[in-house]
């Protein structure tokens, strides 16, 4: 059956198909904190790039259906060269990866040739491969921290690099890439969803401009905004949340705390590409075991240590 049939299937029977084909296949669904509602219900493990990256590396599973963006998916078979990673949708990238080359970061280290590279996992293998260590947005400021005896070309994301200079100091050059969602939040949103919710607490993740991470009542990743949500006080309920990050979050945080007065930055915050994964095509990628992701074994290899040496700092 091509996956135009199984997107007229009703969403029982693809749910039906995913139970059945991940048990007979030993399949494990990762899921990313931004997916769609019916995707985030179905996961297996969900979390952030850092909480999959871990969840991949450690699970027994023979297949792992990564419901997320590209990089992740490639990030679990950086990690997991034996295992079969699936992606649901090919065309589920991240924009800001695309934003730096091998050819261009080859000239950058030329240009930098004391620096140390440090790269934000939402970029390609081929970037890794040329980097000396990644970062997810939970563990940036650590990475930064374990170099910073050295100047830092950090690339892609230069909202993240810019944070990380601003919390340790270090000597930063920035790579000009960004993330269209986030870079997308001004000022003007801040002051809006303030004057609409007079007290409220702002939560913003650190791919934000510098302007609305220092308005912030808190910078983090997004499991650190699901953990920060979960262990409220009397007085954070009170007062409510403002979640400044893309709207696939809010809405699992509603549905886990459908009492709380959690309200987004900004409603036209979305992720097209992680919005891509659909259940039909979960169920039809399962069943087929198509889309695997193939990476070139020396551009593996390499981005391997870049990507294990930060999952050694944690
Ligand atoms: P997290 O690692 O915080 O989930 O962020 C991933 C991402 O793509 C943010 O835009
Ligand atoms: Fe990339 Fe931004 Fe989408 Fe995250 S939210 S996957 S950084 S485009």
């Amino acid at each position: 059956m091509d996956l135009t049939a199984y997107l007229h299937l009703p969403p029982e029977e693809l749910k039906a198909r995913i139970q059945r084909a991940r048990r007979e296949k030993e399949a494990v669904l990762l899921v990313h904190n931004y997916q769609r509602r019916e995707i985030q219900e179905i996961a297996d493990f969900l979390g952030d790039s850092l909480g999959l990256a871990q969840e991949a590396e450690r699970t027994s599973a023979r297949l792992i259906v990564f419901c997320g963006v590209e990089f992740m998916a490639e990030t679990a078979k950086i990690l997991n060269p034996e295992k079969k990673v699936l992606l649901p949708d090919r065309r589920a990238n991240c924009p800001m990866a695309g934003m730096i080359d091998a050819e261009s970061l080859s000239l950058a280290r030329k240009q930098y040739p004391d620096a140390v590279v440090v790269t934000y996992v939402n970029s390609t293998a081929a970037a890794k491969a040329l980097s000396d260590v990644c970062c997810t947005s939970t563990n940036a400021v650590r990475v930064v921290r374990s170099v910073m005896d050295r100047r830092i070309l950090f690339t892609p994301d230069r909202n993240l690099a810019e944070y990380c200079r601003a919390q340790t100091g270090a000597d930063v050059i920035p790579w000009m890439g960004f993330c269209y969602v986030h870079d997308g939040f001004r000022i003007t949103d801040v002051e809006e969803a303030l004057a609409a919710h007079p007290g409220a607490l702002l939560l913003a993740h650190p791919e934000c401009r510098p302007e609305i991470a220092a308005r912030a009542d808190l910078v983090c990743s997004t499991t650190g905004m699901i953990h920060f949500v979960r262990d409220h006080t009397e007085e954070i309920r009170r007062r409510g949340i403002i979640i400044g990050t893309e709207i696939g979050l809010v809405e699992l945080l509603q549905a886990d705390h459908p009492d709380l007065p959690l309200y987004p930055l900004a409603s036209s915050a979305i992720c097209a590409t992680m919005k891509l994964t659909t259940l039909a095509k979960v169920a039809w990628c399962l069943d087929h075991e198509a889309n695997e992701m193939i990476l070139d074994d020396e551009i593996r290899r390499r981005a391997y240590r870049a990507v294990k040496r930060m999952m050694e700092i944690g």
